[in-house]
């Protein structure tokens, strides 16, 4: 497993003496490498058990290859800390819907960057330190475990058991439905191809990333508050967090396509540029994209502090996490 260690290893924000993040540790003086450590294993066991390894004609090998042991996770994260926040217990248990939505979206996360990766889309070999779905098992077994990580995620969202709350789960479905499709992800890869060598203006950039990253980052934090509960003031307080921090992330990988190399990201650099896509960086440039990523984090962390949740420890080291991280 490619765990979140990024935020608290050597040299990262999280971990260093002098936390280059701005956070003050006196302030969050509480373990959050040991909170990461036990979500992601909470995580990794229900995607081991919940995306099946016997699925017909390999399918579920290739599966399996495109969701588990790699990946940061972050989608995840932030609907567990989202309900944590709401319960007003960062480390306490989750409901088990919760727990459904955090894997639910990564499924989605999973198989959007299987396409994404694909010929007809970006054309890249490598992702999470190893070769893309469709260099292992061929373009049509990566389309097919796409397809069917997206059918997953709501299934797991919708299990036979009965002791869920079928209308919440109904309603996950729907923000999960609505983040993934023509209006959210799926919209936004149509505008990331359409812009091959176009001159985008900020916010048509902004509309872009907002769909492509932004509605799954978005998603994650809005279904991890209604599965615990939430007020409208606090589903309010997130969503405003999760809009900032989703377009936040996106303008980061634009950043780290141009200074990270590709042993860190896992991924192949300097994509970007060499396909001619629209970016922060080449609209903005690289310290103007800095710093604007740094203004959205400032906007997430106020929006935060104004819905009334009762602990939102958690979701403030998540959002300086994607903001400050290397890769
Ligand atoms: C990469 O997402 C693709 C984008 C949406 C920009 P992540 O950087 O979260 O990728 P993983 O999940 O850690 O591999
Ligand atoms: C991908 O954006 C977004 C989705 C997969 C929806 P990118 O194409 O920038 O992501 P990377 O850089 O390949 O991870
Ligand atoms: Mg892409
Ligand atoms: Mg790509
Ligand atoms: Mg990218």
């Amino acid at each position: 497993m490619t765990s979140f260690t990024v935020h608290t290893a050597p040299n990262t924000p999280a971990a260093s003496a002098e936390r280059a993040d701005g956070v003050q540790d006196g302030a969050l003086a509480w373990d959050f490498k040991g909170w990461t450590v036990r979500q992601l294993d909470r995580v990794e066991r229900a995607m081991g058990d919940w995306v099946p390894a016997q699925a017909p004609a390999g399918l579920g090998e290739a599966m399996r290859y495109a969701v588990l042991d790699g990946g940061k996770r972050l989608r995840p994260l932030l609907t567990l800390a989202a309900a944590q926040s709401v319960a007003g217990q960062p480390d306490g248990d989750v409901p088990e819907l919760a727990l459904r939505a955090a894997c639910a979206v990564e499924l989605i996360h999973a198989y959007s960057l299987v396409h994404d990766d694909m010929p007809c889309m970006d054309n890249d070999v490598l992702r999470r330190g190893k070769p893309t779905v469709h260099v292992r098992y061929g373009e049509a077994q990566a389309l097919l475990a796409g397809d069917a990580l997206q059918a997953l995620a709501f299934e797991l969202l919708l299990p036979d058991e009965p002791v869920l709350d079928e209308a919440l789960a109904a309603r996950l479905c729907r923000v999960l439905a609505r983040a993934a499709g023509h209006e959210g992800m799926a919209g936004g890869q149509a505008i990331d191809l359409a812009g091959v060598g176009q001159v985008l203006d900020q916010s048509q950039l902004e509309d872009m990333h907002r769909r492509k990253t932004g509605a799954l980052l978005l998603a994650s934090v809005t279904m991890g508050g209604l599965a615990a509960g939430a007020s409208p003031a606090q589903a309010a307080a997130l969503a405003a967090y999760g809009r900032a921090l989703g377009l936040a992330f996106q303008v980061v990988d634009d950043i780290l396509d141009v200074t990270a190399d590709t042993a860190t990201l896992g991924k192949t650099a300097g994509k970007d540029a060499a396909a001619d896509k629209p970016t922060f960086v080449s609209l903005l440039g690289l310290q103007p994209a800095r710093d604007y990523a740094q203004r959205l984090l400032d906007q997430a962390l106020t929006a935060l502090a104004q819905g009334g949740l009762p602990d939102t420890r958690t979701l403030e080291r998540l959002a300086h996490s994607v903001v400050h991280r290397s890769h």
